[in-house]
Formats: structure tokens, sequence, C-alpha cells
């Protein structure tokens, strides 16, 4: 049976993947947020609203910003579904199980809807930059009020407005565009820790990848409005921040008029007074020379590299379009680990890619073994619509798939494993950022190298810098005991 389609294009702005796809050749604009205006400042009092969100760190920073806008429109947020007045799902398009347990909620929250028919319920991030997303909600889901795209969120005052008026559906989804928005509110959700979006976007097209279409072009931010952040969440008293981006490495490739790089920019932060510095995520295929020697300086910058391979083989990564080999992915690490001989790296591994046989796979495995990931997260192959690989036949069974993954993560939690057991009685530097989850004696945070460590201590240290000794290694986390005022090399 032919499917139904509407022509919802005179009702709404609604995403195109083929449009998605082109990259225009205009100069990225850098706008400013428009201030609220007066009459929308307001809407929101007394209400609350509720943003569930999915996907990646990137996600995680727009919700700190779709947040941010409606507390500034009088909203405040609230954990309790039953009692908020707008319910935003901030979706993640990466693999088709990100986006079933959406289209679950989407259902499971009807009956709420239909009890309150006030109620917003609005679907925005990766998911409402696909066609066939927007379609099936606007199908099956008719009780979902608001779309809006990954490009739209300073819209949101108007979008929101518009839907709390209107009867029909408000959908905005823009599938090509260019611009960088600045000054953006922002409801940080963590004290201590901060994102920083230094690009948007990517470039790279990785055959089996969504991102570069719900993300649209690669655009960087200015180097002055990066470091005015960092600046200023210094000043705030914040003690970490992780620079996002889909490719960082790819940062200031836009710039027509300066030579400046993501090199450059790391090694202006290093001299701001911030204890730490991350970034996610480095493509393998830009990371220069130059950049090793910035992060080898260390200071702020910790020694901590999520480096993504996908796989060990390089007939795989050719048709990944990776745009690397097996070799040059390995004289990288090689390369960084000279430079940085305390360097923990991290992985992203996808199993089952269309055609990747059983020597492919051990190609996979042998890589894992040479380069001893600390840790790695790792992925069954999900077809989505829209990119290269989608269309070649997904011929790897499920099965295969599953025992694929399964070896990949036995081998990989006893690299892990090993990797922790040598910090056996050595004193690392953590962050601590509050309390134990299980046990409130017990205090968490994190090593320079984002490790988890549990320790026995006083409340006050929350937000402080303490040594901690390794006592017991685990494979996923570390217990320590503190180590106080001791003057010792920290890892
Ligand atoms: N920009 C980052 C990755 C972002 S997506 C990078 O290039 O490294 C995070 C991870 O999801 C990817 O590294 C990849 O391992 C996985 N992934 C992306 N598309 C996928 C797909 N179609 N199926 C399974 N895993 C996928
Ligand atoms: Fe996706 Fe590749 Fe871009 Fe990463 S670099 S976001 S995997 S297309
Ligand atoms: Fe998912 Fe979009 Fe991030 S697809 S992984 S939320 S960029």
């Amino acid at each position: 049976m032919a499917k139904e389609s509407v022509d919802y294009s005179k009702y709404f702005t609604a995403p195109n993947l083929k449009k998605a796809r082109k990259r225009y050749r205009e100069d990225v604009q850098v706008l400013d947020f428009e201030q609220i205006p007066e009459d929308m400042r307001n809407i929101g009092n007394g209400q609350s609203y509720l943003i569930k969100t999915y996907g990646c760190q990137m996600n995680e920073h727009d919700t700190e910003t779709i947040a941010g806008i409606l507390n500034q429109m009088g909203y405040t947020a609230t954990e309790d579904e039953n009692e908020a007045d707008v319910i935003l799902f901030n979706t993640c398009a990466i693999r088709e199980n990100a986006e079933d347990k959406v289209f679950g909620e989407l259902g499971r929250l009807k009956p709420l809807k239909l009890e309150k028919p006030d109620l917003i319920l609005g679907v925005c991030g990766c998911m409402s930059q696909e066609e066939a997303v927007v379609n099936r909600i606007l199908h099956k889901y008719p009780h979902v009020d608001l779309i809006f795209g990954t490009h739209n969120i300073h819209r949101v005052p108007y979008l929101l407005k518009e839907a709390l008026f209107s009867k029909e559906m408000v959908v905005e989804v823009w599938s090509k565009e260019g611009d960088v928005v600045e000054n953006m509110p922002k409801a940080r959700s963590n004290k201590l820790k901060a994102w920083v979006n230094i690009m948007y976007g990517c470039d790279k097209f990785c055959t089996y990848c969504i991102v570069p279409y719900t993300r649209g072009k690669e655009r960087s931010r200015l180097p002055h409005d990066v470091l005015g952040e960092v600046r200023e969440l210094a000043r705030l008293g914040y003690r970490e921040v992780t620079l996002l981006g889909q490719n960082v490495n790819a940062y200031g490739k836009d710039f027509k008029d300066m030579d400046y790089r993501f090199a450059h920019l790391m090694d202006d932060i290093r001299k701001i007074d911030i204890p730490r510095v991350r970034f996610t995520t480095s493509h393998p295929r830009d990371f220069d020379d130059h950049l090793i020697d910035v992060l080898a300086k260390g200071g702020n910058l910790v020694e901590h590299i999520h480096l993504p391979v996908q796989s060990g083989n390089s007939r795989v990564l050719k048709r990944m379009a990776r745009k690397y080999t097996r070799d040059e992915y390995l004289t990288l690490v090689d390369k960084i680990k000279k430079a940085m001989p305390h360097a923990v790296l991290t992985t992203d591994i996808i199993v089952g890619f269309p055609g990747e046989t059983d020597e492919e796979f051990e190609d996979t495995l042998s890589l894992v073994r040479e380069v001893e990931f600390d840790s790695a997260f790792t992925f069954i192959y999900s077809p989505r619509e829209g990119t290269p690989s989608a269309k070649w036949e997904d011929n790897i069974p499920h099965e295969v798939k599953k025992e694929r993954l399964h070896r990949l993560n036995e081998l990989q939690d006893s690299i892990s494993r090993r990797k922790n057991e040598q910090l056996r009685g050595q004193v690392v530097e953590v962050l601590v950022e509050g309390e134990s989850k299980k046990n409130r004696e017990v205090l968490s945070g994190r090593t320079r190298s984002n490790k988890l460590v549990n320790f026995p201590g006083p409340r006050d240290l929350v937000g402080q810098l303490v040594n901690v000794r390794i006592t017991e290694p685990q494979t996923w986390t570390l217990k320590g005991e503190l180590v106080p005022e001791e003057r010792v090399e920290a890892l």
C-alpha cells in the first residue's frame, strides 16, 4: 500500500534530508540572541516545564539553553511530569533504539495530554530534523503540539507562544542553516562543570551517520566568544569546562580571514585560570602535530582524549568514509602516547557495519588489544534513513552482531580492569563533585582522565580538587582514600 503523503509545507516549515545534505558556500553569520519580547516575558508565570534529554552532550547543553529561555519567559523547572505545563523531548537520532524510546514516551503521555488539554507537548533535537519522524508524528501522534529543530532553538519564545494559542501542531525545522547565535540564556545544570560549544554541525559525512543532516554544516564560534565564555565561567567559580563539537579538530576551518584552529584555541584556553579543560569529540583525521604539542603542555588541559576509531579494519574504515586507515590511526596513537605518556585514550566502536566479515571484526579486536583504550562506547550498527550506508544491505544477522558486541565488550572490560588495576596505590587528583548516590558518607568525583572515584570524606570538600590514593580499583570505578595535604605528584 502506498504511504499517504500530506503536503504540510503550506502549514509549517518542515525538514528535508536532501536539503540538509547540501553545503552552501555562504559565510557564517554570527547573530545575537534577540531579547525575549515584553509580551512573552511573563507567559510562563506560575507554570512549569520538564525537558527530557536524550543523546550526546551537545543535546544536554541545548537543553540548558532551552531551559534558560523558558526561565526568562517566567517558567520554572519541575521533575514531575504530572505537574508540568510544558513537556519537551530533546531527542537523539543516532540509532534506532534512541528513537524508539521517544516514540514510546510520546505514546505513554497521550492519556496525560487528554486529561490536561492545556499541556504543551513538544519534540525537539535531532529527531525533529528527520522528515520521516515529522511525518510519523503528524500522522500517529497528533497530540503533540510543537516540533522544532536544532537550528530553531533561538525561536523558542515565538514557537511556544504559537503553540499556546494555535489549535494546529506547530512545526518549524530549518534544514539549511549556517548561522551561529550568540548570547542565548543558559540554565546550567551543574555548578562545577560547564559545557561550552566551540562549533556546530559536521561536514564529515561518515556513511552511517545522521549527524551532518541533523546538525547542519560545520561552523565555528569566534575565538573571542569562546574565550569570553570560558573566562566568565572561571570567574563564576566553575572548575571544569568541556569544549563541545562533533568534530572539534575542524574548529576554525571555516574562518575566511584568520588562521586560527583548534590548537590555537586550546593554547589560549590554557592560559585561563580554570582547573580543567576537556573537549569532545576529536576526529582522528584532523588531529595534527600542533594540537599534540599544545595538549602535551598539560596544565589545565587534561590528558584524556576521546578518539573514536569505529573499526580496526582499513576496508571497513574506507566504507565508513572515515578517511584514515588502521595504520594511520595507530601512528597517531603512538605520537600521542609519546608526547603525553599519561594520556588516557577512550573510543567509540561500531560492530556489524554492512559487509563486515569475521576477519574484519577480528581486526577491531586486535586494534583494541594494541591500543589498550581505558574505556570504549560500543554500538551495534543501526541503519539511518537518508545516509549512504542505509541503502546497502544490512547483511550481518542480528545474532552475529550481538555476539561481536559481546566479544568486544568482554575484551574491553578486561583491558579497563587491567588499566584501573595499574592505579592501585597511586595518588590521583580528584575534582569532588558530590556525595555518592549509594552512601552519603562517601564522596565521589573524577580524575583528570574522567574516571569515577569514590572515597570517604567530609561534605565540605565538594567543589575542591583533592588528592586521593586508589585502594580498590574496579572495572568502571575506583575506590580510594583521601591523602590530606600531602604534596605529591598526582596523575
Ligand atoms: N562526532 C563524533 C561521533 C558522534 S556520534 C565522532 O565522529 O567521533 C557518537 C557515536 O555513535 C559515533 O562515534 C559512532 O560510534 C556511533 N554511531 C553513529 N552513527 C551510528 C549508527 N548509524 N549506528 C551505530 N552507531 C552509530
Ligand atoms: Fe557522524 Fe562522522 Fe560527523 Fe562524527 S564525524 S558526527 S561520526 S559524520
Ligand atoms: Fe544524537 Fe544528535 Fe547528538 S543524533 S548523538 S543528539 S548530535
